[in-house]
């Protein structure tokens, strides 16, 4: 009989190593690991230290030797182009090797580091494929993003080479990336040595002579050719990937993930927790340039055989609010993913779910969410249309893979709505208090996880351990600070509030508002400003800025205003949703002089709000809610 939730958390927690074994057979290894956890390497230690393998053959290979390559591996629908593909595993087999060739042709070797700056075409699956292939490190970059963002990972990761496409498309618009490109690699201090360019039949870009390789014509020669790139032999702890996410300030982090690790916890999610099979389609309505497509519509259904989706569109827009189901329609999803802001949008567009009855959804087995917290609401909606059980799971960029979640795979506990339920083997979590106290059950603390924590989680940030110690591990040792705060119940449910650092999140998207005032200040009529997180029906949060003005300047206020907007558009990107910035004469603050963006932030939401005892001069509230009323932001 196949054993329950509570079962199997009881059996991690008495044997972490052993649970952690039991999950590496379902990989196949090059050379088995027999050694499952060393605490002396690393950070925090390191998990299957000796073992040997290799991710893309675990993805793709191997379900071609064991006979299964005809079975369908990545769909490609994109109702922004018309455009519509389905690959089985054989097929994906020769474009992976094709890139890989490619890639090879370049220079690329095992370690060396690929940005892939890319829209969601298979090409970009393939690119992350192939660099898993041959040992190479991808970093992929969302296209929402502005050149100075690109350049900072381009910096960071001192990338040898950059796999692009001609343009991203948006509903509204054609994102032509490679000016972006350009733009960025002129700003970067690190010079990557080629650009690999696939060119969109929507935009053509320039290639330039001697640094940009046209990358259709080189993938269609290396296919023609039958090229073959063996899968390299990987230790379990090399990188996968470098995952760039917000931090407090304008220097992304570097998130890595490892080989080994990665496989075994993805792979046990995806029956313990999603519960899908080999041979079924799993559809992360995402986008691969975020956490979730990596994990959910790259690697794990993948890993386990699935059928995954590639979905070039919206939620809403592309072209209707119905445009979801009919996928789930045509492909017979057993399972969707995505961000709550997506069903927010749908929603809105179609209240009463009428889109929703004129598709065929009944092979939806589940709706799963993440990326921000679901609200009740929400979720309500979503279970009355859909007639399915709706799973909000709680994670993060860091992570990889949920921390907190209802297994489906396990046997679905009991909802409570606002909670995403109950930690995940691997994950042994604790609430404290600002002095590193256990608080009590229902108490509001900072939530943290008992070190070492389990495999596919962060290893470390990418050449910067101890920035990674000092922002994750340091505040309460022995533990990893989450920067999430919330409490858990009487039942162990547990539910997640808000963060306790600058990060917000908007439309399912990370943002740190250290970054957008750090653009913000560099404006030259900028004397100070803080941004803070405004609750939206829509999007979760959008950013807004507060501003106040160097002494002298004359110019209107309303043109400093717009201008600071350009700015966060320019530097950050458009993702980062930043409409309101607004002139005040002062800023509240602390008698020591920090800004109390808190008490801001709860001004704006409407939500109640007690005067600060530290307040240097209260008066400035008084000021900053009629700013914000006078603007109907509340
Ligand atoms: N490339 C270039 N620009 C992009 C982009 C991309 N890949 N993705 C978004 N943008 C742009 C948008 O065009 C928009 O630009 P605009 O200011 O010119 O209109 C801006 O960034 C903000 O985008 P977004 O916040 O996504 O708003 P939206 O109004 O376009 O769409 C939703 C709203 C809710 C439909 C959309 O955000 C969505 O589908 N969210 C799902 C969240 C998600 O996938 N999260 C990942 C974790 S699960
Ligand atoms: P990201 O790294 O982009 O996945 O964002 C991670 C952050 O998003 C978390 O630290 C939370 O603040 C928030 N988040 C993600 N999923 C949830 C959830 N299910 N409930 C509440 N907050 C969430």
């Amino acid at each position: 009989m196949q054993k329950t939730y509570a079962e199997i958390y009881r059996a991690w927690k008495n044997d972490h190593k052993g649970h952690w074994a039991e999950a590496a057979r379902a990989i196949d290894w090059f050379s088995e690991p027999t050694d499952i956890f060393d605490a002396e390497q690393g950070v925090y230690g390191r998990w299957f230290p000796d073992a040997v393998g290799n991710t893309c053959h675990n993805c793709v290979d191997r379900h071609v030797t064991a006979g299964h390559g005809a079975d369908a591996a990545l769909i490609y629908d994109s109702p922004v182009t018309g455009r519509k593909a389905r690959y089985s595993y054989d097929e994906l087999l020769t474009h992976v090797n094709a890139m890989a060739a490619v890639l090879v042709d370049q220079g690329v070797e095992k370690g060396d580091r690929v940005i892939l700056y890319m829209p969601m075409i298979p090409e970009a699956v393939f690119a992350m494929l192939a660099c898993a292939r041959i040992g190479a490190i991808h970093s992929v970059v969302f296209g929402g993003f502005a050149a100075s963002e690109l350049a900072a990972r381009i910096d960071d990761s001192t990338a040898k080479l950059v796999v692009t496409a001609s343009c991203g498309i948006e509903p509204n618009r054609v994102v032509a990336y490679k000016p972006l490109l350009d733009t960025a690699i002129e700003l970067a201090g690190h010079k990557p040595e080629r650009c690999l360019v696939l060119q969109r039949p929507e935009l053509a870009a320039e290639l330039k002579a001697g640094r940009d390789v046209d990358l259709g014509p080189a993938l269609a020669a290396a296919r023609d050719a039958g090229r073959i790139i063996s899968c390299a032999p990987l230790a379990a702890t090399d990188p996968l990937y470098i995952l760039y996410t917000s931090g407090t300030t304008g220097q992304p982090k570097g998130v890595i993930r490892d080989n080994g690790g990665h496989m075994v916890a993805l792979a046990w999610t995806m029956r313990a927790f999603y519960g899908v099979e080999r041979g079924e389609v799993y559809w992360a309505a995402s986008d691969i340039g975020w956490v979730v497509g990596h994990s959910y519509i790259v690697y794990a259904p993948l890993l386990n055989g699935s059928t995954t989706v590639l979905y070039e569109g919206k939620p809403v827009g592309t072209p209707d609010a119905g445009a979801f189901w009919r996928v789930v329609e045509d492909y017979k999803v057993s399972v969707l993913f995505t961000a709550p802001t997506a069903f927010r949008a749908i929603r809105k567009e179609d209240p009463e779910g009428a889109l929703v009855k004129r598709h065929d959804i009944s092979s939806l087995r589940a709706l799963f969410l993440a990326g921000e917290r679901a609200d009740p609401d929400t979720i309500r909606w979503a279970e009355a249309v859909l007639g399915v059980p709706v799973i909000d799971h709680w994670w993060q960029t860091e992570t990889g893979w949920a921390i907190v979640g209802n297994p489906l795979g396990l046997g679905q506990l009991p909802v409570k709505h606002g909670s995403p339920t109950v930690p995940m083997p691997g994950y042994e979590l604790h609430v404290l208090d600002d002095a590193g106290h256990e608080v009590a059950p229902g108490t509001l603390g900072n939530i943290a996880i008992k070190l070492p924590l389990p495999p596919g989680c962060l290893t470390t940030f990418w050449n910067a351990d101890e920035r990674f110690r000092s922002a994750c591990l340091s505040e309460f040792p022995g533990y990893y600070k989450t920067a999430d705060a919330g409490y858990v119940d009487e039942d162990g449910y547990v539910f997640i509030m808000s963060r306790t650092d600058d990060i917000i999140n908007v439309a399912g998207h990370r943002l740190s508002t250290g970054a957008m005032e750090e653009v913000c200040a560099s404006h030259p009529d900028v004397a100070e400003c803080a941004v803070i997180g405004v609750a939206d029906a829509l999007k979760g949060q959008l950013p807004a800025g507060f501003l106040v003005l160097k002494s002298g300047v004359s110019r209107e206020s309303s043109l400093v205003e717009q201008e600071v907007v350009g700015l966060v558009r320019e530097r950050i990107g458009p993702v980062a949703a930043f409409k309101t910035a607004i002139c005040v004469k002062r800023l509240p603050k602390t008698r020591s002089g920090k800004i109390l963006r808190g008490t801001m932030q709860k001004i704006a939401d409407r939500v109640d709000w007690k005067m600060p005892a530290t307040i240097d001069d209260p008066a400035i509230l008084d000021e900053i809610a009629e700013v914000l009323s006078g603007r109907r932001i509340v």
